[in-house]
């Protein structure tokens, strides 16, 4: 059994313009809303929860990119309506968000 339910990495790697980054799209931001909702829903800690920050994770075309474990399923997001259904949906209740998966 792994340490973490589900330990999610959010690549937060930055570039200068005009290269591609997750952190142009608004991953840092999108990374601390994920944790303190993580933490609202009690869902943080051993057995549960982990959110982390990472750097490049070389999907940088599709970012902003993050990628759960030990599911191994990787999904791109826009805004925090999808950050909450990946939540809600993967999470919280074991279904792959098939919409945002990549
Ligand atoms: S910059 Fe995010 S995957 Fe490379």
């Amino acid at each position: 059994m792994s340490f973490y339910k589900h330990h999610v990495f959010f690549c937060l790697n930055k570039r200068e313009a005009p290269e591609n980054c997750c952190a142009c799209h608004g991953a840092e931001d999108m990374q601390q809303y994920a944790k303190k909702r993580i933490k609202e829903l009690k869902l943080s800690g051993p057995g549960n929860v982990r959110i982390n920050k990472a750097g490049c994770l070389d999907r940088c075309e599709e970012g902003p990119v993050l990628v759960v474990y030990p599911d191994e399923t990787w999904y791109t997001y826009v805004d925090k309506e999808d950050i909450d259904e990946i939540i809600n949906e993967h999470l919280v209740n074991g279904r792959v968000v098939e919409r945002l998966r990549i």
